[in-house]
């Protein structure tokens, strides 16, 4: 929220094929540094490219590994330009700047029991969550939905923790093999102990699938990643924008964002997904009332105002003045 980001170098060690179209990136540090800053399950970084673009993966290695983050990046069909770069110019040995990990996708490490649904490349956050999960004793279940096993990262890693674990178990659903069909999601809630906190990552017709079969628990116990946005930006501008710190103010006019305007004059704020699902570019509010259309604050978050996510919310009034 304070736009205060730490940006350092690690080196790519290695690339693992996991499944077709993912591939994996085990990153280290460059000395003098021997330790990356340490992180829980859930957490992502951001790669900044050398292409210019910005990209959050969320980190699947345990959290207790200090000596390197492990992403996964599923070449995307529709890619704007990440996950090609990542699959087709990014080599071991090369140096990535990144960002600090950030969680905005936290596991509540006091549930008793938890259920994780993962769908295709969501299952990175929730692999991490499972294992943490596991150490802890917690009980868990996790239900892995993909096209079919070919399309399924770590499928053989997951097996085994299934298989050997005393706490959780793992169901695979290959939408290939069942003819299309989904996931039962108002089945796997009305079965689950009461108390269950229930966990969602994946491709957005899942994620409205969990939100609506999870509407009447408390906020508290459901908890959703979003790799792509739900809506559009607010474009609709017609307010100022006061930068608390240096004094200066800016219109910002229908069209454009608050992060539009601020870079181009010449700021440099923090983003990466510019679709309100990474966080990266919270700023607090010091006055006036964002209209929120971010993935990142919750309902009530949203509520109070505090913070604003400025590539993509807007103002719902004349004036918003911003602690930058
Ligand atoms: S840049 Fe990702 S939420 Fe704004």
């Amino acid at each position: 929220m304070s736009q205060v980001e730490e940006i350092f170098q690690v080196r790519v060690k290695s690339i693992t094929y996991e499944a077709e179209g993912v591939l994996s990136f085990d990153l280290r540090p460059v000395a003098p540094r021997r330790e990356l800053p340490a992180f829980t399950a859930g957490a992502h970084i951001d790669l900044h490219l050398s292409n210019g673009l910005i990209r959050s993966y969320s980190l699947f290695n345990p959290q207790e590994e200090s000596d390197r983050y492990r992403v996964a990046v599923n070449l995307d069909a529709n890619s704007r330009g990440g996950s090609r770069f990542m699959h087709g110019s990014v080599h071991a040995g090369d140096i990535l700047s990144i960002g600090a990990p950030r969680n905005n996708f936290s596991l509540d490490e006091e549930a008793k029991s938890s259920v994780l649904i993962a769908g295709g490349i969501g299952i990175t956050p929730l692999y991490a969550m499972v294992r943490r999960l596991d150490e802890l004793g917690k009980k868990w279940t996790l239900y892995y939905s993909t096209r079919s096993r070919k399309n399924t990262a770590f499928i053989e890693e997951i097996e085994t923790l299934s298989a050997s674990s005393q706490h959780g178990n793992v169901v695979f659903h290959f939408d290939q093999e069942s003819s299309g069909g989904f996931l039962n999601f108002p089945d796997i809630v009305a079965t689950a102990p009461s108390g269950t906190h229930f966990y969602c990552c994946g491709p957005l017709p899942m994620l409205e699938a969990f939100e609506s079969a999870t509407s009447d628990l408390h906020d508290d116990c459901v908890h959703v990643e979003y790799f792509a946005t739900k809506e559009s930006a607010d474009t609709s501008g017609g307010f100022t924008v006061e930068l608390a710190r240096s004094g200066a103010s800016y219109y910002v006019p229908a069209g454009k964002t608050v992060l539009d305007v601020l870079i181009e004059e010449g700021h440099q704020p923090l983003y990466s997904c510019q679709e309100g699902i990474c966080g990266t570019c919270e700023v607090t509010v010091l006055e006036g009332e964002p209209d929120h259309r971010d993935l990142v604050l919750s309902a009530k978050q949203q509520k109070e105002n505090r913070s604003m996510m400025i590539c993509c919310s807007g103002c719902r009034g004349e004036r918003l003045v911003l602690d930058l």
